[in-house]
Protein backbone atom coordinates (compact mmCIF):
# COMPACT_ATOMS: atom_id res chain seq x y z
CA UNK A 1 0.00 0.00 0.00
CA UNK A 2 0.94 3.49 -0.67
CA UNK A 3 2.10 5.70 1.85
CA UNK A 4 -0.54 8.08 2.02
CA UNK A 5 -3.47 5.06 2.20
CA UNK A 6 -1.30 3.53 5.50
CA UNK A 7 -1.55 6.85 6.96
CA UNK A 8 -5.34 6.69 6.44
CA UNK A 9 -5.53 2.91 8.11
CA UNK A 10 -3.20 4.51 11.05
CA UNK A 11 -5.50 7.17 11.40
CA UNK A 12 -9.01 5.10 11.70
CA UNK A 13 -6.95 2.86 13.81
CA UNK A 14 -6.04 5.59 16.16
CA UNK A 15 -9.70 6.85 16.04
CA UNK A 16 -10.86 3.78 17.32
CA UNK A 17 -8.18 3.73 19.70
CA UNK A 18 -8.75 7.02 21.80
CA UNK A 19 -12.60 6.18 20.94
CA UNK A 20 -12.63 3.03 23.15
CA UNK A 21 -9.67 3.04 25.26
CA UNK A 22 -7.71 0.64 23.60
CA UNK A 23 -4.00 -0.35 23.81
CA UNK A 24 -3.79 -1.13 20.18
CA UNK A 25 -5.48 -1.14 17.05
CA UNK A 26 -3.88 -2.68 13.58
CA UNK A 27 -6.40 -1.86 10.42
CA UNK A 28 -5.22 -3.84 7.45
CA UNK A 29 -6.60 -2.12 3.67
CA UNK A 30 -9.63 -3.80 2.30
CA UNK A 31 -12.68 -5.80 3.27
CA UNK A 32 -11.97 -9.48 3.75
CA UNK A 33 -15.98 -10.01 3.76
CA UNK A 34 -15.42 -9.10 0.09
CA UNK A 35 -11.73 -10.23 -0.68
CA UNK A 36 -9.90 -13.62 0.54
CA UNK A 37 -6.84 -11.81 0.05
CA UNK A 38 -7.87 -9.26 2.60
CA UNK A 39 -8.99 -11.79 5.13
CA UNK A 40 -5.36 -13.31 4.78
CA UNK A 41 -3.75 -9.83 5.76
CA UNK A 42 -6.01 -9.70 8.63
CA UNK A 43 -4.84 -13.04 9.36
CA UNK A 44 -1.46 -11.99 8.79
CA UNK A 45 -1.11 -8.84 10.99
CA UNK A 46 -3.43 -11.01 13.81
CA UNK A 47 -0.55 -13.34 14.33
CA UNK A 48 1.91 -10.52 14.27
CA UNK A 49 -0.35 -8.70 17.04
CA UNK A 50 -0.48 -12.21 18.53
CA UNK A 51 3.68 -13.17 18.46
CA UNK A 52 3.70 -9.72 19.40
CA UNK A 53 2.36 -10.39 23.09
CA UNK A 54 3.61 -13.48 24.11
CA UNK A 55 6.15 -14.73 26.17
CA UNK A 56 8.08 -17.82 26.24
CA UNK A 57 6.14 -19.41 28.92
CA UNK A 58 2.50 -18.36 27.99
CA UNK A 59 -1.44 -19.92 27.95
CA UNK A 60 -3.27 -18.69 24.85
CA UNK A 61 -7.28 -19.53 24.56
CA UNK A 62 -8.26 -18.42 21.48
CA UNK A 63 -12.19 -19.21 19.83
CA UNK A 64 -13.19 -20.21 16.48
CA UNK A 65 -14.14 -19.26 13.90
CA UNK A 66 -12.84 -18.23 10.02
CA UNK A 67 -10.84 -15.71 11.08
CA UNK A 68 -9.06 -17.67 13.69
CA UNK A 69 -8.32 -20.05 10.86
CA UNK A 70 -7.16 -17.71 9.19
CA UNK A 71 -4.53 -16.87 12.11
CA UNK A 72 -3.46 -19.74 12.15
CA UNK A 73 -2.46 -20.16 8.54
CA UNK A 74 -0.31 -17.44 9.21
CA UNK A 75 1.32 -18.62 12.36
CA UNK A 76 4.92 -19.00 11.61
CA UNK A 77 7.95 -19.95 14.67
CA UNK A 78 9.25 -17.14 16.07
CA UNK A 79 12.88 -17.66 16.73
CA UNK A 80 13.02 -14.89 19.15
CA UNK A 81 10.59 -16.64 21.34
CA UNK A 82 10.98 -20.00 21.74
CA UNK A 83 7.57 -22.02 22.29
CA UNK A 84 7.82 -25.19 23.66
CA UNK A 85 6.70 -23.88 26.79
CA UNK A 86 3.90 -22.49 26.11
CA UNK A 87 0.30 -23.63 25.50
CA UNK A 88 -2.52 -23.01 22.99
CA UNK A 89 -6.27 -23.88 24.71
CA UNK A 90 -9.72 -23.48 23.12
CA UNK A 91 -11.84 -20.38 24.80
CA UNK A 92 -14.70 -22.83 25.23
CA UNK A 93 -16.19 -26.09 24.71
CA UNK A 94 -18.41 -26.69 21.77
CA UNK A 95 -20.43 -23.71 20.29
CA UNK A 96 -21.82 -25.68 17.34
CA UNK A 97 -18.77 -24.50 14.39
CA UNK A 98 -17.71 -26.79 11.68
CA UNK A 99 -14.63 -28.95 12.48
CA UNK A 100 -12.62 -26.73 10.49
CA UNK A 101 -13.51 -23.87 12.45
CA UNK A 102 -13.88 -24.79 15.69
CA UNK A 103 -11.96 -23.61 18.65
CA UNK A 104 -10.26 -27.10 19.45
CA UNK A 105 -9.34 -27.33 15.81
CA UNK A 106 -7.33 -23.90 15.75
CA UNK A 107 -5.97 -24.25 19.07
CA UNK A 108 -3.95 -27.59 17.99
CA UNK A 109 -3.48 -26.01 14.50
CA UNK A 110 -1.43 -22.79 16.43
CA UNK A 111 0.23 -24.99 18.63
CA UNK A 112 1.63 -27.05 15.98
CA UNK A 113 2.57 -24.43 13.84
CA UNK A 114 4.88 -22.22 16.15
CA UNK A 115 5.96 -25.21 17.98
CA UNK A 116 4.06 -25.21 21.19
CA UNK A 117 1.80 -26.93 23.70
CA UNK A 118 -1.77 -27.60 23.30
CA UNK A 119 -5.01 -29.17 25.31
CA UNK A 120 -8.24 -29.50 24.20
CA UNK A 121 -11.39 -29.33 26.06
CA UNK A 122 -14.02 -32.25 24.52
CA UNK A 123 -17.17 -30.54 25.22
CA UNK A 124 -20.11 -31.90 22.96
CA UNK A 125 -22.01 -28.80 21.59
CA UNK A 126 -25.61 -28.02 22.87
CA UNK A 127 -25.46 -29.25 26.23
CA UNK A 128 -28.56 -29.74 28.04
CA UNK A 129 -28.40 -28.83 32.00
CA UNK A 130 -27.93 -32.16 32.88
CA UNK A 131 -25.23 -32.75 31.11
CA UNK A 132 -23.31 -29.22 31.76
CA UNK A 133 -23.81 -30.56 35.54
CA UNK A 134 -22.43 -33.60 35.28
CA UNK A 135 -18.96 -32.94 32.81
CA UNK A 136 -18.55 -30.10 35.84
CA UNK A 137 -18.15 -32.89 37.79
CA UNK A 138 -15.80 -34.79 36.06
CA UNK A 139 -12.24 -34.55 36.72
CA UNK A 140 -10.01 -34.76 33.79
CA UNK A 141 -12.89 -31.56 31.86
CA UNK A 142 -12.16 -29.16 35.67
CA UNK A 143 -8.21 -29.71 34.97
CA UNK A 144 -8.59 -28.49 31.79
CA UNK A 145 -10.71 -25.42 32.55
CA UNK A 146 -8.86 -24.76 35.02
CA UNK A 147 -6.16 -24.37 32.60
CA UNK A 148 -8.03 -22.74 30.52
CA UNK A 149 -9.21 -20.02 32.70
CA UNK A 150 -5.85 -19.05 34.08
CA UNK A 151 -4.40 -18.09 30.17
CA UNK A 152 -2.64 -14.77 30.24
CA UNK A 153 -3.82 -13.92 26.48
CA UNK A 154 -7.28 -14.36 24.74
CA UNK A 155 -7.61 -14.10 21.22
CA UNK A 156 -11.11 -13.98 19.97
CA UNK A 157 -13.26 -13.97 16.57
CA UNK A 158 -16.34 -11.50 16.65
CA UNK A 159 -19.93 -12.52 15.06
CA UNK A 160 -22.51 -10.81 13.79
CA UNK A 161 -25.45 -12.44 16.44
CA UNK A 162 -28.11 -13.42 14.16
CA UNK A 163 -25.54 -14.62 11.55
CA UNK A 164 -23.88 -16.75 14.46
CA UNK A 165 -27.37 -18.48 15.27
CA UNK A 166 -27.36 -19.03 11.76
CA UNK A 167 -24.16 -20.46 11.53
CA UNK A 168 -24.68 -22.32 14.51
CA UNK A 169 -28.19 -24.40 14.02
CA UNK A 170 -29.71 -22.84 17.53
CA UNK A 171 -33.44 -23.79 17.40
CA UNK A 172 -35.93 -21.35 16.44
CA UNK A 173 -37.02 -20.05 20.18
CA UNK A 174 -33.28 -19.55 20.82
CA UNK A 175 -32.98 -17.28 17.92
CA UNK A 176 -36.48 -15.35 18.79
CA UNK A 177 -34.61 -15.16 22.31
CA UNK A 178 -31.52 -13.62 21.16
CA UNK A 179 -33.39 -11.07 19.27
CA UNK A 180 -36.07 -10.17 21.55
CA UNK A 181 -32.94 -9.20 23.64
CA UNK A 182 -31.42 -7.01 21.30
CA UNK A 183 -28.06 -8.67 20.17
CA UNK A 184 -25.94 -7.38 17.97
CA UNK A 185 -22.76 -9.25 18.69
CA UNK A 186 -21.54 -12.98 19.56
CA UNK A 187 -18.01 -13.84 20.91
CA UNK A 188 -17.04 -16.73 23.42
CA UNK A 189 -20.07 -18.13 23.08
CA UNK A 190 -21.69 -14.62 24.50
CA UNK A 191 -24.32 -12.44 22.83
CA UNK A 192 -23.76 -8.78 23.43
CA UNK A 193 -26.36 -5.88 22.80
CA UNK A 194 -25.37 -2.63 21.60
CA UNK A 195 -24.44 -1.04 24.92
CA UNK A 196 -21.65 -4.12 25.15
CA UNK A 197 -23.87 -6.06 27.83
CA UNK A 198 -24.18 -9.55 27.50
CA UNK A 199 -28.15 -10.52 26.99
CA UNK A 200 -27.63 -14.22 26.48
CA UNK A 201 -25.30 -17.49 27.03
CA UNK A 202 -24.49 -20.87 25.56
CA UNK A 203 -24.01 -23.36 27.86
CA UNK A 204 -20.93 -24.39 27.72
CA UNK A 205 -17.50 -24.74 29.59
CA UNK A 206 -14.56 -22.85 29.76
CA UNK A 207 -13.59 -19.18 29.86
CA UNK A 208 -16.52 -17.42 31.92
CA UNK A 209 -16.82 -13.55 31.71
CA UNK A 210 -15.13 -12.91 35.36
CA UNK A 211 -12.17 -14.53 33.44
CA UNK A 212 -12.34 -12.14 29.84
CA UNK A 213 -13.09 -9.41 32.59
CA UNK A 214 -9.22 -9.97 33.88
CA UNK A 215 -7.08 -11.88 31.32
CA UNK A 216 -4.25 -9.69 31.09
CA UNK A 217 -4.32 -9.40 27.30
CA UNK A 218 -7.20 -10.24 25.15
CA UNK A 219 -7.14 -9.39 21.69
CA UNK A 220 -10.53 -9.05 18.66
CA UNK A 221 -9.97 -9.78 15.67
CA UNK A 222 -12.70 -9.16 13.09
CA UNK A 223 -12.81 -7.30 9.69
CA UNK A 224 -15.52 -6.70 6.81
CA UNK A 225 -18.12 -3.67 7.09
CA UNK A 226 -20.86 -5.69 8.04
CA UNK A 227 -19.52 -6.65 10.97
CA UNK A 228 -18.76 -3.16 12.18
CA UNK A 229 -21.81 -3.51 14.55
CA UNK A 230 -20.62 -6.54 16.00
CA UNK A 231 -17.45 -4.97 16.73
CA UNK A 232 -18.71 -1.95 18.48
CA UNK A 233 -20.69 -4.10 20.58
CA UNK A 234 -18.08 -5.99 21.76
CA UNK A 235 -15.78 -2.85 21.77
CA UNK A 236 -18.58 -1.61 24.31
CA UNK A 237 -18.27 -4.52 26.65
CA UNK A 238 -15.04 -2.89 27.49
CA UNK A 239 -11.96 -5.99 28.34
CA UNK A 240 -10.33 -5.59 25.03
CA UNK A 241 -7.13 -4.37 24.47
CA UNK A 242 -5.98 -5.11 21.09
CA UNK A 243 -8.58 -4.66 17.82
CA UNK A 244 -7.61 -6.14 14.51
CA UNK A 245 -9.41 -5.12 11.88
CA UNK A 246 -9.52 -4.27 8.07
CA UNK A 247 -10.55 -0.92 6.38
CA UNK A 248 -13.73 -1.97 5.62
CA UNK A 249 -14.93 -2.08 9.64
CA UNK A 250 -12.79 0.53 10.59
CA UNK A 251 -14.20 3.39 8.20
CA UNK A 252 -17.64 2.49 9.55
CA UNK A 253 -16.96 2.31 13.19
CA UNK A 254 -15.22 5.14 12.73
CA UNK A 255 -18.89 6.83 10.65
CA UNK A 256 -20.61 6.31 13.84
CA UNK A 257 -18.25 7.35 16.61
O1 LIG B 1 -17.73 -15.57 17.49
C1 LIG B 1 -17.62 -15.18 16.33
C2 LIG B 1 -17.18 -16.06 15.29
O2 LIG B 1 -16.31 -17.01 15.77
C3 LIG B 1 -16.59 -15.28 14.16
O3 LIG B 1 -16.38 -16.15 13.10
O4 LIG B 1 -14.36 -15.26 12.05
O5 LIG B 1 -15.80 -16.90 10.87
O6 LIG B 1 -16.60 -14.58 11.20
P1 LIG B 1 -15.73 -15.68 11.72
Amino acid sequence: PMAKELFGLNELGEKIRRAYGLHKVVVVPGDCESSPLTKRDLGRAGAKALLGVMNQEDTVAVTGGSTLAAVAEELNPQVSVPMKNSWFVPARGGLGESMEFQANTIASTMAKRVGAQYRLLHVPDLLSDDAYQSLVQDRNIQEIVQVIRQCRIIMHGIGDAMEMTRRRRLDSSAVQDIQKEGAIAESFGYYFNEQGEVVHRMLTLGLRLEDIMRTEIVIGIAGGRDKADAIHAVLKFGHENILVTDEAAASEICRQI
